[in-house]
């Protein structure tokens, strides 16, 4: 890389951000991390800065933004990585859940874009935003989840379009189900609506769950210059999950 490029990765302190962190800083990236929890983050290099914040809120998102403007003459990158998952019957999501749940899948990455939008725009860049497999196929009692994830390609495929003349690339990733903290946590009370783990990996046709780092290839390679004609685009991680 010619000039220190400067990515930002929300939900970079775990799971699929985290890969990505370490990916981007082996890269040579300057990164800059937004998660409601950066304790994992402790090793800080100087190529690496975290903001703890929630990614639903508004003002909070902005401000991290407009600091940062401060430091930095543009982002080069930016890779939407925050999310939750939920499991529930239409029943059980109340609308308490569901806002949860949209807020922090969707909304927030609504928020991270059109804050980031100001130093993006400085030189053009990359969105790569990250979906799910399951923004393209319905599962029973994930209706809030699926929701949130499918909304995910739509807001970034209209974004492809209204930012191109910016030279702003916004592309998906969908992975499949990948072992992070965020699958363990579903699965620590027992098999769920797909089973139990291994019945979820059986699910993929390659009988497994992905790693962070499979993901992170994939997200490393549409921030960099490999990608240029790539934008709005679907890219599917998943295993061959929805190939059946
Ligand atoms: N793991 C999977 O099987 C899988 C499959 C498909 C898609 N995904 C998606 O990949 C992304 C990363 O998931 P992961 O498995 O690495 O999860 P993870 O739980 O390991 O990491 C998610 C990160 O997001 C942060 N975060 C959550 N809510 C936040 C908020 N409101 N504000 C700021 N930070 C917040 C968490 O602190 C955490 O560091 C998510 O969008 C998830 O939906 C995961």
């Amino acid at each position: 890389m010619a000039h220190t490029s400067t990515a930002v990765v929300t939900g970079g302190n775990s799971g699929i951000g985290r890969a990505t962190v370490e990916l981007l800083l082996t890269q040579g990236w300057k990164v800059v991390v937004i998660d409601r929890d950066i304790s994992n983050l402790d090793a800080v290099r100087p190529e690496l800065t975290a903001y703890q914040a929630d990614a639903r809120d508004p003002a909070a998102v902005e401000n991290i933004f407009t600091e940062l403007a401060g430091s930095v003459d543009r982002v080069d990158a930016l890779v939407n990585a925050v999310g939750i998952e939920y499991v529930g019957t239409l029943e059980e999501t109340s609308p308490d859940e569901w806002h949860r749940v949209v807020d922090t899948n969707l909304t927030s990455y609504y928020l991270l874009c059109r804050a980031a939008l100001p130093l993006l725009r400085q030189r053009g860049g990359a969105v790569v935003n990250v979906a799910s497999q399951l923004s393209l196929v319905g599962t029973a009692r994930f209706s809030a989840y699926t929701a949130s994830k499918a909304g995910i390609i739509g807001l970034s495929r209209s974004l492809a379009l209204e930012l191109a003349p910016h030279g702003i690339r916004v592309n998906v990733v969908c992975p499949g189900a990948v072992d992070t903290p965020l699958l363990q946590r579903q699965f620590a009370d027992g098999p769920g609506p797909q089973g139990s783990l291994d019945d979820l990996a059986a699910m993929h046709a390659l009988r497994r769950l992905g790693e962070p780092a499979e993901i992170a290839a994939p997200i490393g390679f549409l921030c960099g210059p490999g990608s240029s004609f790539m934008t709005g685009s679907v890219v599917v991680v998943d295993g061959g999950y929805t190939s059946w």
